[in-house]
C-alpha cells in the first residue's frame, strides 16, 4: 500500500513530463560516416570558416554573413555580399546544422559539404573560384602541412575542404539553456511565465505543429502566410500546390542573438513575429493547415515571448582562431 502511494504521480504533472521528454537534448552529434569527427579536422575547419581568403576579393569569410556573436547570423534582415548589396535572404544560423537534413531556406543543398560549395562561389556572396582558392591555400605552409596530414593522399583540394568546414560546422552546437535544465528536473530553471509560455507553445498556441524536438523545427516546408514575392520550395518543387512560399521551418535556439527573424528578416522582434502569428498570416491555397488567428491574451503573448528566451543558452563564447600565414 505504501508503495502505491510513493509511486504515483499527479496525473497533471505526468502529462507534463510526457512533453517536456519530447524536447530532451541528444548526447552525441551526429556524423556522417564519410567526415567522422576529429578535433584537428574540426579545427582546421574552423580555420577555413573564419578565413577570408576563401573570397575573390580576399574580404570575406562565412564569418562574416554567420558571425558568432550573433548566433552565427548577421542582424541585418539581408546579408551583404560581395556585390555589396543586401541578399533577398536572411543568413540562417549555422547553430545545430548537424541535425538538419535539408539545407538553406528552401532545402535545395543535401548536405554541409554541398551548401558550402554555394557561397564560396556565388558572386553576389564570396565570389571565390576553387582553382584560385586551393592554389592560395597550397602557397600557404601551414595549410598545406595540415590538409596533408588529415588528408594523406590529395592534400588541399575542394572536396578536402568542404569536408573540413563541413567538420566544424556540425560542432558548432547550441548551449545548455535554462529551458533545458528544466526539461532535465531542475523546476525553477525557468520562470512561471515561461512555464505557462511552454503550455501554450505546445498546447493552444499550435507552435510545436510545426518547432518540434529539441532542435525546434520538423525540418519540413510550410507557407505560413507571410506577404513575400519569394515563392521558396516552390522552385523546387514545382508540382506541390502546399510548396508555393513554403520555407524550411527554421530551429528556435538561441533567439535572443538572432534578430531579425523570417527567411528575409520580415520581423524585427520576437513581439512583432509573434503579433504576426496572432493574425495567422495571409489566407491563401498554399497556407499550411495549421495556420489559424490565434487569440492570445496580453500576458499570453508575453509568456510566449518568455518561452521562447528560455531557449537560448547560459553561455555563447566562440573563440576565433589564429589563421596561418
Ligand atoms: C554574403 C553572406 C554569406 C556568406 C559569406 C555565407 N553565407 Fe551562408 N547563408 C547566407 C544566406 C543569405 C543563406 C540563406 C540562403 C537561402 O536559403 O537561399 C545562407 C545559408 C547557409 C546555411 C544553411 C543553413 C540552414 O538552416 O539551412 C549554411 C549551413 C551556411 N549558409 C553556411 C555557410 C558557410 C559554410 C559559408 C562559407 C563557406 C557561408 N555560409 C557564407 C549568407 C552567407
Ligand atoms: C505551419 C508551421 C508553423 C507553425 C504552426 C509555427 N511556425 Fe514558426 N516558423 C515556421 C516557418 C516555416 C518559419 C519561417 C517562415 C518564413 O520566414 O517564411 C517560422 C519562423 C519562426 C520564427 C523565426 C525564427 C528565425 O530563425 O527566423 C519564430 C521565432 C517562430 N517561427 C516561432 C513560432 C511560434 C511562437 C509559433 C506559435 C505561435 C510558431 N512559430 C508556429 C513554421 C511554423
Amino acid at each position: 500500500m505504501l508503495g502505491a502511494t510513493l509511486t504515483s504521480v499527479p496525473a497533471a504533472e505526468d502529462a507534463l513530463d510526457r512533453h517536456k521528454a519530447q524536447y530532451r537534448r541528444p548526447t552525441t552529434i551526429p556524423f556522417p560516416a564519410n567526415a567522422p569527427y576529429s578535433p584537428q579536422m574540426a579545427t582546421l575547419g574552423k580555420m577555413l570558416f573564419f578565413d577570408p581568403r576563401l573570397s575573390g576579393m580576399q574580404h570575406m569569410s562565412c564569418a562574416s554573413c554567420h558571425n558568432p556573436s550573433f548566433g552565427f547570423e548577421v542582424p541585418v534582415p539581408g546579408a551583404i555580399g560581395a556585390t555589396n548589396k543586401p541578399l533577398p535572404r536572411k543568413a540562417p544560423t549555422v547553430l545545430n546544422a548537424a541535425w538538419l537534413p535539408v539545407l538553406f531556406w528552401d532545402g535545395r543543398a543535401p548536405d554541409l559539404e554541398t551548401q558550402a560549395q554555394g557561397p564560396i562561389t556565388a558572386d553576389v556572396e564570396m565570389d571565390g573560384k576553387f582553382p584560385e582558392i586551393v592554389a592560395r591555400l597550397k602557397g600557404i605552409p601551414e595549410y598545406k602541412a595540415w590538409f596533408g596530414k588529415l588528408f594523406p593522399r590529395d592534400g588541399v583540394t575542394q572536396d578536402n575542404l568542404l569536408t573540413a568546414i563541413a567538420t566544424y560546422e556540425r560542432t558548432v552546437v547550441s548551449g545548455w539553456a535554462p529551458f533545458d535544465r528544466w526539461v532535465e528536473g531542475d523546476t525553477n530553471a525557468i520562470s512561471p511565465a515561461a512555464q505557462r509560455g511552454f503550455a501554450l507553445f505546445d498546447g493552444k498556441a499550435g507552435c510545436s505543429g510545426c518547432h518540434t524536438g529539441w532542435n525546434f523545427t520538423d525540418n519540413k516546408f510550410h507557407d505560413i502566410g507571410i506577404p513575400t514575392k519569394d515563392i521558396g520550395r516552390a522552385k523546387f518543387d514545382p508540382d506541390d500546390p502546399k510548396a508555393k512560399f513554403a520555407f524550411k521551418t527554421p530551429g528556435l535556439r538561441n533567439l535572443t542573438y538572432r534578430a531579425p527573424f523570417g527567411h528575409a528578416g520580415q520581423f524585427a522582434d520576437l513581439d512583432a513575429i509573434l503579433t504576426f502569428y496572432e493574425t495567422g498570416g495571409i489566407d491563401r491555397p498554399s497556407r499550411s493547415a495549421l495556420m489559424q488567428p490565434l487569440a492570445l491574451s496580453k500576458a499570453e503573448h508575453a509568456d510566449l515571448v518568455e518561452f521562447l528566451k528560455s531557449l537560448t543558452a547560459d553561455k555563447t563564447e566562440t573563440a576565433l582562431p589564429n589563421l596561418p600565414n
